[in-house]
């Protein structure tokens, strides 16, 4: 949520810090600017809207600038305009900051910073950070000690970024709550929010950790707690590369995700099957196998589509384990004092790694002595990093602010961890085997499915105009239709609910009449007689039914008035393939309202503030 970038070294920084924020405008898009030296003194270039509007403007200025910082915004306080949008100055224009996160008391702050005189022209909580690290420097201390004072009155979550025209020669960068990693060059360095905005430049990266505060320097850099200790880090070498957060000819980041995922998911699942053994191997959870499997109770926790994964998660892992699981959103979790016991296993499921409810959750169940699993796919990320152990699901960079090649990476990392551990209780060897083959033909049966598009975006034309979805499914399709339900709504804009469809009798059942579409996931399972039965009922009030079954059923094409036929697969892992028809017709039916499905309205992808 919001990105920052910034450059210091030998090059023309605006187009390096252009570029970076172009990277990072996945994490929010409302407004957008940059903070630079030009001929000694600091300026600042913002406006309302995205990037390519910021670009426009600063092409109409004459400046060259070595040291910069730039900052892309995801709204928090204050409406999305220029006022509001980073940099923030000081009265005099010495001094400017830019912010990621919330101060939650900067009202108390602001009311003493007025008292003392200060002026706020924006509604954000930015603005009292750049008075009180002010109200230091006119102390006489330095940036770094300015910044360290201020930081230690502020309560809240912050990734900062300080320019000051008394030390032009440094960015001071702080962390706590939200990403900030530092990128090392040859007389140059970066610093970032994600790495994305780094790797065209160098791979080779310091991640701070909270309490962080570090002054970056064009050829080396310094890091200190806040409580002025110094702290040596570690610089480590990123995988990524440019071509993973490019779009690779297509037209949008969202399609390429989900015409990536016969590739992602093999991938998740890559060198962790064996065969002979007829079992998994995921060696981030090797030392703390035992007590996994000897949990009197997993907790699931997570947000939006992880916490959709997370309910799959919970269906695999009481079928074949017996394990009581819970799943729960990570943001009630850590606000009701929740029973945690210390022979709990906690997941805590995040894409970035950096969602702030998420985050917050694990702290508060490792304070509490569970043992706490990650699973991510940000390399590196905070809940990565934070958690006991975890495993990567490798779906590769997501950049779509909907999630898709995620979901069903972490749903391959879900089975291969069911896998694992029926194998140390009741699943035999020959069962075993059979499961590894059938993981095997997912990313096959992916593919196939991906080329049902067509076929799809007829479907998609036809209800493209609708103003209500009903998603239903049972079993583990529910959260499938979940799911489906987010993806549309998150796009299209297209109100959309999800329900066990046995529920649907329950209430939801009033909304349907000849107006109504109804996505049913019908796949040949043991509740395929029972969704036959609630297709029924919706058609006899004439609603419209969209139907995902079973390849070579051929009986539901007299029911429904759409089929879309999947291959079959064992139920545990039906959810990876049913949804993803479910993802294009979200995807087409937005393109035809003529939709940015990679940046929607409202939305950010990483959600790193409460
Ligand atoms: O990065 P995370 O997986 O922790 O993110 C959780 C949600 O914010 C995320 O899944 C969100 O719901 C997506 N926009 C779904 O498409």
């Amino acid at each position: 949520m919001c990105g920052i970038v910034g450059y210091i070294g030998e090059r023309d920084a605006i187009p390096i810090l252009i570029e970076g924020l172009k990277r990072l405008e996945y994490r929010g898009y409302d407004s957008a600017g940059l903070g630079f030296f030009s001929k000694g003194a600091l300026n600042i270039i913002k406006n309302k809207g995205k990037v390519a509007l910021l670009e426009e403007k600063i092409n109409g200025h004459n400046h060259q600038s070595k040291i910069g910082i730039g900052h892309t915004r995801w709204a928090t306080h204050g409406i999305p305009n220029e006022t509001n949008a980073h940099p923030h100055f000081n009265k005099e224009k010495t001094l400017l900051v830019i912010h990621n996160g919330i101060i939650e008391n900067y009202q108390p702050l602001k009311k003493i910073l007025i008292g003392d005189g200060y002026e706020f022209k924006s509604e954000t909580d930015t603005e009292v950070l750049v008075h009180l690290i002010d109200s230091f420097l006119k102390k006489g201390v330095t940036l770094f000690s300015a910044v360290r004072h201020a930081l230690n009155q502020v309560e809240g979550t912050y990734g900062l970024a300080v320019l000051s025209c008394g030390e032009p020669d440094k960015i001071v960068v702080a962390r706590k709550g939200s990403p900030l990693v530092l990128g090392i060059g040859e007389n140059e360095n970066f610093i970032a929010s994600d790495v994305s905005a780094l790797i065209a430049h160098t791979k080779q990266v310091v991640y701070l950790e909270d309490g962080e505060i570090a002054e970056v320097y064009k050829d080396h850099f310094r890091t200190k707690n806040i409580e002025d200790e110094e702290i040596q880090k570690e610089i480590i070498e990123v995988t990524m590369s440019i071509e993973q957060i490019d779009k690779g000819g297509y037209s949008t980041f969202m399609l390429k995700e989900i015409m990536e995922q016969p590739e992602s998911v093999l991938n998740s699942m890559r060198g962790r099957l064996v065969h002979d053994d007829g079992t998994s191997k995921l060696g981030g959870l090797e030392s703390v196998l035992n007590r996994i499997a000897n949990s009197k109770r997993f907790i699931i926790c997570a947000c939006g589509t992880s916490w959709h994964s997370g309910m799959v998660g919970e269906y695999m892992f009481e079928q074949y384990l017996r394990i009581p699981t819970e799943v729960e959103y990570a943001s009630e979790f850590r606000y009701r004092n929740p029973i945690i016991h210390p022979d709990d296993t906690i997941f805590f499921i995040s894409q970035s790694g950096e969602t702030a409810d998420t985050l917050a959750a694990m702290k508060e169940a490792k304070r509490k002595g569970a043992l706490v699993i990650g699973i991510c796919n940000a390399v590196g990320s905070s809940i990565a990093r934070d958690s006991d152990a975890g495993v990567y699901i490798h779906a590769g960079p997501e950049i779509g602010v909907a999630s898709t090649k995620a979901f069903t990476a972490q749903l391959s990392v879900f089975a291969l961890i069911t896998l694992l551990l029926a194998r140390r209780k009741d699943m035999s060897l020959i069962d075993g085997k059979k499961m590894v083959e059938e993981f095997q033909t997912i990313p096959g049966k992916i593919e196939k499915i991906l080329k049902l598009e067509k076929q799809i975006e007829v479907i998609a034309e036809e209800f493209k105009n609708a103003k209500n979805f009903l998603y239903l499914g049972r079993g583990y399709n529910f959260p499938v239709a979940l799911e489906g339900a987010l993806k549309l709504k998150e796009i299209s804009y297209i109100h959309a609910e999800g329900y066990p469809a046995a529920e649907m009798k329950h209430g939801p059942i009033a909304l349907v009449d000849e107006n109504m579409p109804v996505v049913f996931i019908a796949p040949k399972d043991s509740t395929y007689d029972k969704i036959i039965s609630n297709i029924e009922e919706i058609k006899a009030r004439k609603g419209k039914v969209i139907a995902i079954a079973t390849e070579g059923d051929d009986d539901i094409d007299r029911l429904a008035d759409y089929v879309i036929k999947i291959p079959e697969t064992i139920r545990m892992l039906m959810p990876i393939l049913s949804v993803i028809p479910l993802q294009l017709l979200a995807y087409h039916i937005a393109m035809k309202k003529g939709l940015n499905v990679d940046q929607p309205r409202n939305l950010a992808k990483s959600v790193t503030v409460e």
